[in-house]
């Protein structure tokens, strides 16, 4: 049993896509299309959590997970509390065992964790309460796997049959969550092919061990390329100069008019956001018709509560367990 499964084989706790199985990743695509059509209808709430109390807990700054993670919660009925980390008692010296008990005390039942200490959420993860669940909302450059779950569901919609795609992941994969969290539950479903394209200062040390092929030119890079998914240029995570300039990162790099024509005519490009416009790509890309950006924020929330509709029916969670 591992630490995100419990003895019936469900998801307790969503830490990282290592460890699941495909069943359960595409368990988690088609909960989330069930409830992709929620915010179609004139009552957008459903009472799954009805009675459950979720935390937000952010001790690093997020617009759009921290938004669709608490939209998620209120979807499903549940009552939700932001933590605002800057204001909170870490900032006095409080250890983080001691918040997590703090928060306890007021019967949360799910905590929704983001930090920039790889492993926080699985260190949160083993000392919660039995019937507390813990959803990774971002662990340093370590992992973020409702992001890549939200983009695995916003690739399905537009390409549904895997084992057909190349995809293309572009940027500062060395520093990116996101990126490690797509490449596995990308080679998971069963992708024909995944190339990474950045610099040489960009890619992570053995990069053949992820199962991808790495690319420093992005003609070649795109080449028959279904799904182009840009990276954010992690400048707060970079020590030293890593780039020469972000005007030349972008002539090499940056995805235009002219760089795309090298992808197929019917690719999508995807970001997981916040843009930097005129480094990663024009603004006629981000906002043009192939761009499904977007569509990945809105696909956020039904896969956020698909996660966390599982979580909760864990038997851990079982009423008469708390
Ligand atoms: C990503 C993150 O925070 O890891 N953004 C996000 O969750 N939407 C990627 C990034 O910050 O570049």
């Amino acid at each position: 049993m591992s630490l995100q499964i419990d003895e019936q084989g469900k998801l307790k706790h969503f830490l990282s896509i290592d460890g699941l199985s495909q069943t359960i990743l595409t368990d988690i695509l088609n909960t989330a299309e069930s409830f992709a059509i929620i915010p179609e209808q004139s009552i957008k709430k459903v009472p799954l959590l009805r009675g459950k109390t979720i935390v937000n807990l952010f001790f690093e700054a997020s617009t759009r997970t921290r938004t669709t993670f608490e939209l998620a919660a209120k979807r499903l009925s549940a009552d939700v509390l932001n933590i605002n980390i800057d204001a909170s008692a870490t900032a006095k010296g409080e250890t983080l065992l001691d918040t997590l008990r703090t928060i306890e005390a007021m019967h949360a039942d799910m905590f929704v964790v983001r930090h920039n200490q790889s492993g926080a959420a699985h260190f949160i993860a083993r000392h919660v309460r039995p019937h507390v669940s813990v959803l990774n909302a971002g662990d340093g450059s370590h992992s973020h796997p409702t992001q890549a779950m939200l983009d695995m569901f916003t690739i399905r919609r537009h390409k549904p049959e895997f084992s057909r795609l190349r995809v293309a992941i572009i940027g500062d994969v060395l520093h990116s969550r996101v990126a490690r969290s797509q490449i596995i539950a990308l080679n998971m479903l069963g992708v024909h092919e995944i190339r990474i394209i950045a610099p040489k200062t960009l890619i992570p040390a053995e990069p053949h061990c992820l199962g991808v092929h790495v690319y420093h030119d992005l003609q070649t890079g795109l080449k028959d390329i279904d799904v182009v998914i840009m990276l954010r240029l992690q400048k707060e995570r970079m020590q030293g100069a890593m780039l020469p300039s972000e005007g030349e990162y972008f002539q090499l790099y940056g995805l235009t008019e002219k760089s795309l024509a090298y992808a197929k005519d019917d690719a999508i490009i995807m970001h997981p956001g916040p843009i930097n416009r005129g480094v990663e790509m024009t603004s006629a890309i981000a906002d043009g018709p192939r761009s499904v950006i977007l569509q990945q924020v809105s696909h956020g929330i039904a896969v956020r509560m698909a996660v966390m509709s599982m979580t909760m029916r864990s038997g851990a969670n079982a009423p008469g367990d708390h």
